[in-house]
């Protein structure tokens, strides 16, 4: 499996929206249940920019590879934002005012501890850069597979094509993150640093930015409540595992799993709700890691 920076260079672009129908969009709308989602994929995309601070810290920005692939995933991300935030506007439900600033300024504290730890740990050992790869390409799998589920629930095709654009750039960054992760894991204290970093610093992406954890355990519930949706977390978690170091992974079953458990707790009739309407839908959600190919293919198309 290899990766190529020139490829991916080449190949970044702003996600195309000139082909969406916009009347349609108007016309046929969304839920309110698919607008919260976006809403907090839209928050998380626009602020990817905060993460690039924590990513370009030690030993990270000297790596010219590192910095080529930064440039455009820092860009490609924001369009994503751009994008969502123009499609809920078609929708009638604009951003608020402010609300980059809103959101910039309400990141969680837990955002503040990783910073704290991104800014000043990596400065000790180039080691420190396996735990920020391997974070990366975990989170760039869960949005992947937040977009190809939201694609196969909503009942708005030009939301379905915009995601599954999306999602296709969501495998291109992942690609990136895990071959750079899989590299710098081959060495004992970059395996160690990243699985201990993973198991007591990671949440699911967007958390403390897109939202709070009942957003996303909304999210989770709404998306990935069915064998399938168990089966997805799964797949994260085997790619995962194939990195050196961490074999038996199952940080995102477990962490969404908790979640969720705990959301169920406090709002069973919100659950039973989302539940029914998933009936109603008749949602048949796939697997995005055969529809996406997974990261091997994903590489492939680099
Ligand atoms: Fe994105
Ligand atoms: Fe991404």
């Amino acid at each position: 499996m290899s990766f190529s920076i020139e490829r991916f260079v080449s190949l970044s672009k702003a996600v195309d929206t000139n082909d969406i129908d916009w009347d349609y969009v108007a016309r046929v709308g969304i839920t309110d249940d698919e607008a919260r989602v976006l809403r907090y994929m839209a928050d998380t995309e626009s602020h990817t920019i905060i993460y690039l601070r924590d990513l370009l810290a030690g030993h990270t920005a000297r790596d010219p590879e590192i910095a080529a692939f930064m440039s455009c995933w820092v860009y490609e991300e924001f369009n994503h934002g751009r994008a969502i935030d123009r499609f809920l506007s078609a929708c009638g439900r604009p951003p608020a005012n402010g609300q980059y600033t809103k959101v910039a300024e309400s990141a969680s504290w837990v955002e503040g501890l990783e910073a704290f730890f991104t800014l000043s740990l990596p400065h000790l050992t180039p080691h420190f850069a396996a735990v920020h790869m391997a974070w990366g390409a975990i989170d760039e799998m869960m949005a992947a597979m937040a977009y190809v589920q939201l694609s196969q629930y909503t009942r708005n095709r030009e939301l379905s094509k915009l995601l599954l654009r999306m999602a296709k750039d969501e495998r291109r960054h992942q690609s990136f993150y895990f071959h750079q992760a899989e590299r710098r894991m081959q060495h004992p204290l970059g395996q160690r640093i990243a699985r201990f970093g993973l198991e007591w610093l990671w949440s699911p992406v967007g958390i403390g930015v897109g939202g709070s954890e009942d957003d996303l355990a909304f999210i989770a519930w709404m998306l990935l409540d069915s064998p399938r949706g168990r089966e997805e977390l799964r797949h994260n978690d085997r790619i995962m595992g194939r990195l050196p170091g961490m074999s038996g992974c199952s940080l995102s079953f477990r962490r969404v799993g908790a979640l969720m458990k705990s959301f169920h707790q406090r709002f069973p009739e919100e659950v039973e709700r989302l539940r029914v309407q998933r009936r109603e839908l008749g949602v048949d959600v796939v697997s995005s890691g055969s529809e996406m190919a997974g990261a091997e293919a994903l590489s492939s198309a680099l």
